[in-house]
């Protein structure tokens, strides 16, 4: 790992996963999430797997070189660590995350965990290592993959947008699922631009808040619609039926665009869309009744935003 100057964490920072749920929300949620992560591993695996070969050959292409034996910063790697076990196999790979992670079972990192993340963070993380679940996700992903992946990675608690690394440490920086959650993107990618080497690529990618998922409500993540309706968030008559699990800016995709291309100027986008074969249709029928029409097709058809910048040489 590149050396870190100074970690400048406050003893109690939070978490991203802090929201005021209430207790029959927090309840519901974790109820849906227990039940949601047993389902399927293998299937869970290999769509994962395959969205990581996807970025990595996109990666590749933007480089012009394998991704092989590079410097690999993962801002915001979460909890179970995946992106960083897959990209360390053939690189040297490094994570910042707002939360404490702990990776051995061990009480004094889950106290550090308590007070620097809460309650709530600390309680889903230590029943998915409790169960088994995140243990038995990342076999699989392995054995998929026909890899050992390394254990034991190298992630410091830091704030992207404050980080404490030297200039041009990195070949590469990769984020998925993290931008939506900053409070100011613009410090993160000021730091990401610093940080990286000349002809080194960040590749970030963005869940858009105007997607169905976008809202980050577990139970669609569970596919349990019952009580949601397609993109609830942006329809005020099922707004307050949302209940997102996590902080989220709801920037929209012009604005991410204009976000990007100020900072990174040349930067090149691409979607990933929403592959539910239903969503057209709906959105077709919310157009007819006359609901929707602030919004363009492409940032409600469209999961994620990727951004892929190589730095000037
Ligand atoms: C939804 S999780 C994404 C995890 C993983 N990348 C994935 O796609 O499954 C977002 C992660 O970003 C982290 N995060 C949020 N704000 C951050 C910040 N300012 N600096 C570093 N990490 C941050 C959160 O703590 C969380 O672990």
């Amino acid at each position: 790992m590149p050396p870190v100057i100074s970690v400048a964490m406050p003893e109690t920072s939070g978490s991203y996963a802090d929201r005021r749920l209430g207790a029959i929300g927090r309840a519901r949620e974790l109820s849906v999430l227990w039940l949601d992560q047993r389902k399927d591993v293998p299937g869970r695996a290999r769509t994962l797997l395959a969205e990581l070969q996807a970025s990595t050959a996109e990666m590749e292409a933007a480089l012009g070189s394998a991704l092989a034996a590079k410097d690999i910063l993962v801002v915001g790697p979460g909890q179970q660590l995946l992106e960083m076990a897959y990209f360390g196999v053939r690189n040297q790979v490094t994570g910042i995350d707002l939360d404490v992670i702990p990776q051995h079972p061990s009480a004094l990192e889950y106290l550090h965990m308590l007070r620097s993340n809460g309650g709530i963070r600390t309680l889903k993380t230590v029943g998915r290592k409790l169960t088994g679940f995140d243990q038995t996700f990342r076999r699989e992903l392995e054995r998929q993959a026909g890899a050992a992946m390394p254990r034991d990675l190298p992630v410091v608690a830091m704030d992207a947008g404050a980080m404490t690394f030297a200039d041009q440490s990195f070949d590469c920086v990769f984020s998925h699922s993290c931008f939506e959650h900053l409070t100011d993107p613009e410090a993160v990618m000021r730091q990401i631009g610093r940080v990286l080497r000349p002809g080194g690529l960040a590749y970030i990618s963005v869940h858009l808040f105007t997607s169905d998922s976008g809202c980050h409500d577990v139970r669609i993540f569970a596919n349990r619609r019952e009580a949601i309706p397609p993109w609830s968030q942006l329809r005020p008559q099922f707004k307050d039926r949302v209940q997102p699990n996590s902080y989220l800016n709801e920037i929209r995709l012009d604005r991410w665009r204009a976000l990007f291309t100020s900072r990174w100027p040349g930067v090149a986008f691409r979607f990933r869309p929403d592959q539910d074969p239903a969503r057209v249709r709906q959105l077709h029928e919310l157009r007819a009744a006359g609901e929707l029409g602030e919004y363009a097709d492409e940032e409600l058809l469209n999961i994620d935003l990727v951004a892929e910048w190589v730095k000037p040489g």
